[in-house]
């Protein structure tokens, strides 16, 4: 049997016709730049994360790049994030010149630990804390981070919350004592509709959200090089925008989004139950207050990871390592300082995680070799 970790040929029968319906209304328009189902599905995304707005960009980077320059983080500055993360949670840190500052992440969620937010922060100086700009969670892996804790600490501090919303869209917290989608907790989310996520384009793609509007104006300036009106500049922006042609197949797949959450969640069960008491395979968990994990990834940390990654391919089935180096032991952060040993939930994590095949229309009997495989290689 072969497994391909994401297989989206599963997902486009269902939707095909739909899509390249869509895509001709597009083409025969020709407003193929900022058409009308770019205000249509920024309206939709912003109305089911919980917020008013939605500003939608060329990638999920572009939407944290364009998130920190609307809160004009640069040069001095210092943006505290997780070291375990996809690199453009902190890329985006250094291409505004501000720099990244890590705090560890809680090791069963892989998300910011709040209490080493709180030592970081109460440990420096006050001149140093004041140049924390911004915090940028990210809810890795489909899993919201801690957010009640991490908001009571930035608005202590007076920092602003970019979350990176990038894996997690529809994940769901009970925030100050009300379910909040992620995106809609901090000053604003960002998510990515690269492909592989669960609300994935045929291309790149992303979009901001937020509830402030005067930050929306800013960010809605920005994406056209900060013109308002059109030629004329007070700021410098980028080209940011997103595709027509993105929005109008992603307006096709949205209302499939809570279905398609279901049937991850469905199979993350599956797993659960088949992977329950493997010697050596820790299994991905629900932290309190989490009442809606999407698995954009099911995660495994595993004894032998490496060996079991290749015994997996042995078997046809395909995994992914995310993400083998943490940030701060990355060579293009060498310049912060930071050593081997700084962070050792994240550099566990890094050692042992293993992403295994999940998506919605993975079947049973896929399920079942996966499971009866992983259990051969630790004879369970
Ligand atoms: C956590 C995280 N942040 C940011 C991004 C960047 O998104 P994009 O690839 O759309 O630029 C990704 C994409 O994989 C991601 O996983």
């Amino acid at each position: 049997m072969k497994i391909t970790q994401l297989d989206l040929k599963a997902q486009l029968p269902s939707i095909r016709e739909e899509l390249l319906h869509s895509l001709t209304v597009v083409v025969d328009s020709t407003q193929y730049i900022l058409g009308p189902q770019v205000a249509e599905l920024e309206k939709q995304v912003a109305a089911y994360c919980g917020v008013r707005f939605g500003i939608g960009v060329a990638s999920g980077t572009d939407a944290l790049l364009v998130s920190l320059m609307a809160l004009d983080v640069g040069p001095d500055d210092l943006v505290l994030t997780t070291p375990y993360s996809f690199f453009a949670t902190a890329g985006v840190i250094s291409r505004v010149h501000a720099k990244p500052l890590f705090a560890d992440i809680d090791p069963e969620s892989y998300n910011l630990d709040p209490q080493q937010v709180r030592q970081l922060l109460t440990g420096m100086s006050h001149a140093d804390r004041k140049r924390v700009r911004a915090m940028m969670p990210v809810h890795l892996y489909g899993q919201s981070a801690e957010m009640g804790p991490l908001m009571d600490i930035a608005d202590e501090f007076g920092i602003k919350v970019v979350e990176d919303c990038a894996q997690a869209i529809g994940a769901r917290y009970d925030f100050r004592g009300k379910p909040a989608r992620v995106g809609a907790m901090g000053l604003c989310g960002c998510f990515s509709f690269f492909p592989s996520k669960n609300l994935g384009g045929l291309g790149d793609g992303g979009m901001v959200v937020t509830d402030d509007e005067a930050f929306a104006d800013q960010v809605r300036i920005l994406r056209v090089h900060g013109a308002k009106p059109v030629y004329f500049h007070s700021f410098i922006g980028g080209n940011f925008r997103l595709d027509t042609l993105q929005a109008a197949a992603l307006l096709v797949k949205l209302p499939h989004l809570e279905e398609w959450h279901r049937g991850r969640q469905d199979r993350a069960d599956y797993f659960d139950k088949g992977l329950t008491g493997v010697p050596g395979v820790g299994l991905p968990k629900i932290a309190s207050r989490r009442e809606y994990h999407i698995y954009n990834q099911y995660i495994i940390a595993a004894d032998r990871r490496n060996e079991l990654k290749e015994f997996l391919a042995g078997k046809g089935i395909s995994t992914a390592i995310y993400y083998p180096v943490p940030f701060h032991l990355q060579p293009c952060f060498e310049y912060l300082g930071y050593k081997q040993g700084d962070f050792p939930a994240s550099e566990r994590a890094a050692a042992t995680t293993l992403a295994i095949p999940i998506y919605p229309e993975l079947t049973a009997e896929q399920q079942d070799y996966i499971i009866g495989s992983i259990r051969e290689f630790y004879q369970a």
